[in-house]
């Protein structure tokens, strides 16, 4: 079995087509070419980001079934079982989609996915994201560094639109996250959902990536 892809973020695209360094010196830390050295702890981390392997499917699905019980960030209202997770794991990873996991000292701190924004065959350069983070490990720059790698792996199959669907509740963090790699508000949804007992909002934020529109699609 061969390891799995260490993903080095170190440049994606802005929008606009300029390329831009994410790996730069930044308010949480150092990024260097190899992984995230985050300074102001009391020792320095180290994190890698690569992709998923089978083996990080109980730490996601126990990620993700914390922010589907606790939060409105999901509009699932179950959490799903760790079959389930695997199953939409190998839609994805067949589909040649890319699906990320951060480190930090052996753990999985986050995952980020993007998966297809709608099944109907002309939607196919755009891909929806989706990203997760432990909750003892957000508000350090993982969130961002896992965005900027999914970005620039969408753009390394050549997709060239990512839309974000931000439920509510995780909307001041995701809304931050998004903006800050270069994506725009689209617009809000009002009232789509429905969940521990409120009627939910969905902004949708979209990010232009690799050539985007400049060129016809070649993904097929
Ligand atoms: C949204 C989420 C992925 C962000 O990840 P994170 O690792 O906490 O975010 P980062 O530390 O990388 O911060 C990214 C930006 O958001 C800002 N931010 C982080 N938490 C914030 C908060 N609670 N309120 C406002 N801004 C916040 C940071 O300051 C940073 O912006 P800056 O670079 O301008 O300072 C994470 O909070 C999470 O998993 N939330 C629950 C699930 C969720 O909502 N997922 C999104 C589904 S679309």
């Amino acid at each position: 079995m061969t390891a799995p892809r260490r993903i080095v973020p170190t440049a994606v695209s802005e929008p606009t087509g300029r390329p831009s360094r994410v790996g730069r010196t930044g308010r949480h830390g150092v990024r260097t070419l190899r992984n995230v050295r985050i300074f102001g702890y009391p020792s320095p981390v180290t994190d890698t980001i690569r992709e998923a392997t089978e083996a990080d499917l109980p730490a996601i699905t126990a990620i993700y079934g914390e922010a589907v019980g606790t939060s409105t960030a999901s509009f699932e209202t179950e959490p799903p079982t760790l079959d389930e997770m695997i199953r939409r794991f190998s839609v994805l990873r067949n589909g040649g989609f890319p699906y990320l996991v951060q480190i930090r000292d052996g753990t999985v701190a986050g995952y980020a996915y993007a998966g297809p924004y709608h099944q109907r065959a002309a939607y196919r350069s755009t891909v929806e994201d989706s990203i997760y983070v432990a909750r003892a490990f957000r508000g350090c720059g993982v969130g961002r560094a896992l965005l900027a790698a999914l970005i620039a792996e969408s753009e390394r199959i050549d997709c060239r639109t990512m839309v974000a669907v931000i439920a509510e509740s995780g909307s001041a963090a995701s809304v931050r996250l998004h903006a800050r790699l270069g994506f725009t508000p689209v617009g809000i949804l009002a009232a789509v959902g429905y969940k521990h007992g409120r009627w939910l909002d969905v902004t949708l934020m979209q990010r232009a990536l690799g050539p985007a529109r400049s060129a016809p699609p070649t993904r097929v």
